[in-house]
């Protein structure tokens, strides 16, 4: 389905018209067509003319970074409108499959909390994905400026109302893409690199090259892992089962870099890696929710809210896929910012491992933040309890 929607926009692999011959924008063929398919796609094709001016030639001072796939350039159309034009690497089938889905994938996608995409142009050996301009960056170049952050942007500590909105709204373009979406979405690369931030810090997920798209009835697939280390659900890294729990998973590791700007996965001394949960549990078990915070706030949190959000981090980052929320229930959890009164409480529960006290054990000197635990992680639980 992916490929044929594709086709009927592009036409194949040859250019649908010579770029230079044009700076006129065109609608989407596949609307002006009489035998168009029942998805109408909002977005329109560009011309390589238009956006190599754009984007000074994709030249290096344009651009804003780098991934799997291609390099992220700012442009500047002629009507003034600010662009991000991601530029695909090389034109193999892994390459192909990825401009068709993410440009079918968008065209079917609309909410405040997901990256549109603006429009695209297919040609040659070239596949230019046009995005709107986020001016803030990525969620990434907050947390950890020091990597991707451009050094002409300085950038202070998001404060903590602003990592709160930002948790929101992430969760609720997630919860749209699994449970309005038709058919429903799996993300698959849930990261701080994919969460960007508009003018006014409001997040929109991106990057949905990663994508499935899960038939109704259907609860789960099996397909080969793409996504990131130290985000990966540990049922789809071992086994590449692939449900919208495994982006569940991935938001509550993204929850937990949030609130304290540590990587998803730490290098320790001596070499050994360690997951932000295997860090993060042991802490939240006993309650010392303020160790959790990054300590650039310093002290500037709210207590109850810190809490919440970490008890949601994890809660979804259960080993077990059964025991994680929808991502709609942790939009629930997440929605007590604005006065609303939580009802529930999340509680850690001891899990028997045969021959061994269920008792929870922390070995760790707990003022020693960087040593966290290296116990399994699947010994950890969570419920949640209503409140009286
Ligand atoms: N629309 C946009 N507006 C502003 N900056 C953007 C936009 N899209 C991407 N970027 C920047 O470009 C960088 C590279 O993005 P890209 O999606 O290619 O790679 P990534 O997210 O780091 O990794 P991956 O390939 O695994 O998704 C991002 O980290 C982000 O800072
Ligand atoms: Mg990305």
């Amino acid at each position: 389905m992916i490929n044929r929607c594709f086709c009927c926009v592009t036409g194949g692999d040859s250019d649908p018209e010579p770029a230079a011959t044009s700076s006129r924008r065109r609608t989407n063929p596949a609307r002006a067509s009489k035998n168009r398919t029942s998805v109408d796609y909002p977005w329109e094709t560009y011309t390589l003319k238009e956006l190599l001016q754009a984007t000074g030639n994709f030249s290096e001072s344009n651009k804003l970074g780098e991934g799997g796939f291609g390099t992220v350039y700012w442009g500047r159309t002629s009507k003034g409108v600010e662009i991000a034009v991601k530029r695909l690497k090389a034109m193999t089938a892994k390459a192909e499959m990825e401009f068709a889905v993410e440009v079918e994938i968008l065209g079917r996608v609309r909410h405040r909390n997901l990256l549109s995409l603006r429009g695209f142009y297919a040609g040659g050996d070239e596949r230019l994905i046009v995005y709107d301009y986020m001016p803030n960056h990525s969620l990434l170049t907050h947390l950890h400026p020091h990597r991707g952050t451009p050094s002409s942007h300085h950038h202070v500590p998001l404060e903590w109302p602003r990592r709160v909105a930002i948790a929101v709204g992430a969760a609720e373009g997630l919860s749209y893409l699994h449970h309005e979406a038709s058919p429903h979405i799996i993300h698959r690369d849930i990261k701080a690199s994919n969460v960007l931030l508009d003018a006014e810090f409001v997040p929109k997920v991106a990057d949905f090259g990663f994508a499935k798209l899960i038939p109704d009835g259907v609860s789960h697939l099996t397909t080969r892992v793409k996504g990131t280390l130290g985000y990966l659900a540990p049922e789809y890294a071992m086994w590449g089962k692939v449900s919208e729990s495994c982006d569940v998973y991935s938001f509550g590791v993204l929850l937990l870099e949030l609130v304290s700007a540590r990587r998803p996965l730490e290098k320790l001394p001596g070499g050994v890696k360690r997951e932000i949960v295997q860090w993060a549990a042991p802490l939240a078990e006993r309650r010392r929710w303020e160790r959790l915070a990054d300590p650039r706030l310093a002290g500037r949190f709210d207590a109850a809210q810190l809490r919440a959000v970490v008890e949601t981090a994890m809660l979804c980052t259960q080993s077990s896929a059964e025991s994680r929320p929808a991502m709609a229930e942790v939009v629930d959890m997440l929605r007590f910012s604005g006065g609303e009164r939580r009802t529930k409480e999340i509680v850690p529960v001891a899990v028997t491992v045969a021959g061994s006290s269920d008792e929870i054990t922390t070995t760790t000197d707990l003022d020693d933040v960087t040593a966290g635990s290296s116990e399994p992680l699947d010994r950890r639980n969570w419920k949640l309890t209503r409140l009286r």
